[in-house]
């Protein structure tokens, strides 16, 4: 039951999102006469060729799934011609997309144009490290940036649409996609998503250097079951509306022309069938008047999921649900013919389906110019050149995490005489890995590896030895002796370990999330030489590294950093940037301790002693008897060649009122001998709540740049809405009451300060 002061908070709440619901909708920009065009066009069409610009078909460059061989891909002319299809998706080449829309406008009665779209996750052929990657950057420019490279290299192909950004939190290492998203903080995710939607479609959709941003998979596809990919997910609607909406929901706002509906189901109902979200939530409350997109097949999908009784019928329910075009299931194009004509599906369903996808092809400007996009002269000059490369290899080097150095051993100095690589990462021979998942476009040839970067960044009077030790793999030890006796001879050992691209993306679950085949091992023989070694880590996820944090000095996660690779790595290892990153992940001690996450909610018996205790204390508590309960770098975490000495958290008043702000500062000075940026984090605890909260929640941060023995005051404005939380009646507010504020270098380590938000009756 609510009382009188909280129904005056819940008045204002209610008028603050009804005013924000006269602020257009998003997605489409549409102007009132391109919708004429769009229903002039839409009262010639038959019942055939609007269900034909419902069907999205793949291309013969790739798949990403199991291909229904209704639409094989030589057939692409003939079913142009007849007006089968909205679009092609993964392929590519201006020529040839050239040639295919010359059919769809020349030689089809209506002259519709094609839309073609890809996956261009992390760049096109300059290729930027895994959007996880990215994420630890916390440099929202730098991935806007590097979204905005993507989108002109894959315009100037003559691509339209990509399906990004994948804007899916996620807390489960095991889950290869992991490596496509943010991390798993809604905060950092939100600002992401909407970075990165800038950087796709610019602000002008129908400028020939953007593409059309497709937000996916919406909803909730980063939580499935044991974080094995596709699985159920079932969870609270307070979990989902407070953690895994909020990035689709940036990514709206920020004006996303698309969204991909997800494979999984949720709460008992797939997403590509729910009204639920589909209509009431996107449509309704959010206001999304973009076009909405099946995943692969997902429609079809709903008779294994058992919601649909067959194909027909998932058609049905796909087209009822709000999904308006159909990617590689072709139910609405072959089976809902004869259920529109039995009267089971209104025409009136198909029509707004048909104008949505329409309304996104005018916003595009395709039918003033279906040419307008990619031409053989931009393909050969507007891709991988020197601009374009310098973004990728920034957005690579700001990526990385320095996860330890102790006694200070990286930077390496240039002129170190000898210095070992060791590890099958190291090798020219691997370097298409380091483009990691999701890079169908980004040629392996043209990655600069590790190894060709040490030789150009290093002297000629210094010595570069190289041994693979292992492959990815395998069992085998074959090669130890060699790199054990590289390793001897050098006097700096820097060892490449970690996962192969295929280990990260789609279908690409894994339940132990250690160093693969024996890359362990091979550090261990390695490690035992004595010899003063750096340890460079690469994944799409995080790995379990509690062996190398007990028994090597100095990490440096690289991840997958794309083209640039080898650069970016020596330009972080010798010294000439001062890397920044920080998680956005938590990374656990154990595979067993995932779903592990900063942001998670006390219990009635929180344990935060010593796991090794053995008394009754141990007993009883919420903790494990074999290791204990927090992460072993925490969300936030990541180390510079410099230092920082936090001042005193300053509050402008220790109470606000409902409807108020506060300021918190504090002074942050650069105490070490270089120059370095740092991401100072605010987070916040509200203590007690109608609804429990999380033991602390990222509310806002600041990346800086200071020059040794520069301070500055870092200032965060807090107003009560960053403080509200979702209440079950669906309106968001703040409660009154005694608050944590915390300000520091990472989810962990931070100071705390008190405040209230005073109650609306002592206002
Ligand atoms: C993936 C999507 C992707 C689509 C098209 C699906 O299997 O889940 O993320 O956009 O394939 O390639």
């Amino acid at each position: 039951m609510l009382n009188l002061s909280q129904k005056g908070w819940l008045l204002g709440t209610v008028a603050l999102l009804l005013s924000a619901c006269s602020v257009p909708p998003s997605g489409s920009s549409t102007s009132p006469q391109a919708d004429a065009r769009v229903e002039e066009i839409l009262s010639q069409m038959t019942l055939e060729e609007k269900l034909g610009q419902l069907n999205l078909v793949v291309g013969d460059l790739f798949n990403t799934g199991p291909t229904v061989n209704t639409n094989p891909s030589d057939r692409f002319d003939e079913q142009i011609r007849q007006g089968q299809i909205t679009g092609i998706f993964n392929i590519h080449g201006a020529e040839y997309l050239h040639r295919l829309q010359k059919i769809a406008v020349e030689e089809t009665r209506l002259g519709i144009p094609l839309i073609f779209g890809a996956d261009v996750i992390h760049g096109f052929r300059s290729v930027s490290p895994v959007p996880l990657a990215e994420a630890a950057s916390w440099d929202l420019k730098a991935i806007e940036a590097s979204a905005r490279v993507a989108g002109e290299e894959s315009a100037a192909t003559g691509m339209h649409w990509t399906f990004a950004p994948m804007v899916d939190i996620s807390r489960d290492a095991r889950w290869g996609r992991i490596a496509e998203g943010a991390g798993e903080d809604p905060y950092l995710g939100s600002l992401v998503a909407a970075a990165r939607v800038r950087g796709f479609q610019g602000e002008d959709l129908s400028a020939p250097n953007t593409i059309a941003a497709c937000v996916k998979h919406f909803a909730a596809y980063g939580a499935p079951h044991g974080g094995r990919d596709y699985n159920t997910v079932d969870m609270s609607e307070r979990l989902l509306r407070e953690v895994f909406l909020p990035p689709y929901r940036a990514a709206i706002d920020a004006g996303a022309a698309s969204l991909m509906t997800s494979f999984n189901e949720l709460n008992g109902v797939p997403v590509t069938g729910s009204t639920w979200l589909l209509r009431d939530v996107l449509r309704e409350e959010w206001g999304f008047n973009g076009m909405i997109v099946s995943d692969w097949q997902s429609i079809t999908e709903m008779e294994y999921h058992g919601f649909a009784k067959d194909r027909a019928h998932s058609g049905q329910i796909g087209m009822e649900a709000g999904v308006d075009m159909d990617m590689m299931g072709a139910t609405y194009l072959e089976d809902l013919p004869a259920l529109v004509k039995s009267g089971d599906v209104p025409m009136e369903l198909i029509d707004q389906a048909v104008r949505n996808v329409l309304q996104m092809k005018m916003d595009l400007g395709l039918f003033d110019d279906p040419f307008r996009y990619g031409s053989v002269d931009r393909e050969a000059s507007e891709i991988r050149n020197a601009q374009q490369l310098e973004a990728v290899r920034d957005m690579a080097r700001k990526s990385m995490v320095l996860l330890k150095n102790e006694k200070n051993l990286l930077p390496l100095s240039k002129d170190t005489r000898k210095i070992a690589l060791i590890g099958p990462l190291a090798l020219e021979s691997n370097k298409g890995e380091f483009n990691g998942c999701w890079s169908f476009f980004g040629q392996p040839g043209e990655v600069v590896s590790v190894e060709a970067a040490f030789r150009e960044a290093m002297p000629a009077s210094s010595k570069l030895l190289v041994a693979e030790g292992c492959d990815l793999y395998s069992d085998s030890q074959a090669g130890f002796k060699q790199a054990v006796k590289t390793a001897k001879q050098a006097d700096v050992v820097v060892m490449v370990l970690g996962e192969s691209a295929v280990m990260n993306g789609e279908g690409a679950s894994r339940a132990d999330i250690g160093l693969p085949g024996e890359q362990l091992a091979l550090l261990k023989a390695v490690h035992a030489t004595g010899k003063p070694l750096v340890v460079l880590t690469v994944s799409g996820r995080p790995l379990e590294l509690s062996w190398l944090d007990e028994n090597v000095g100095t990490i440096l996660h690289i991840w997958t950093p794309g083209s640039e690779t080898g650069h970016a790595v020596t330009d972080v290892v010798f010294g000439d940037y001062n890397p920044a990153g920080k998680l956005p992940v938590s990374f656990p001690r154990l595979v067993g301790q995932v779903p592990i996450y900063y942001n998670y909610k006390a219990t009635g018996r929180m344990y935060e002693g010593d796991y090794s205790e053995h008394g009754s204390e141990r007993v009883y508590r919420s903790r494990y008897r074999d290791v204990e309960n927090g992460p072993l770098y925490p969300f936030g975490y990541g180390l510079s060649y410099t230092e920082f000495e936090y001042g005193e958290i300053r509050l402008d008043e220790p109470e606000m009122s409902m409807n108020g702000t506060l300021t918190a500062s504090v002074s942050v000075t650069n105490t070490g001998k270089v120059a370095g940026e740092e991401v100072v984090q605010l987070y916040i605890r509200d203590l007690v709540g109608t609804a429990t909260r999380p033991v602390k929640e990222l509310k806002g941060f600041q990346k800086i740049l200071l020059e040794p023995g520069e301070s500055t005051t870092v200032s965060f404005e807090i107003g009560t809405e960053d403080l509200a939380f979702w209440h079950d009646d669906n309106t968001w507010y703040a409660e009154p009451g005694e608050f944590h504020l915390f300000i520091g270098t990472n989810s962990d380590e931070a100071q705390m300060v008190k405040f209230r938000i005073k109650d609306a009756s002592a206002i």
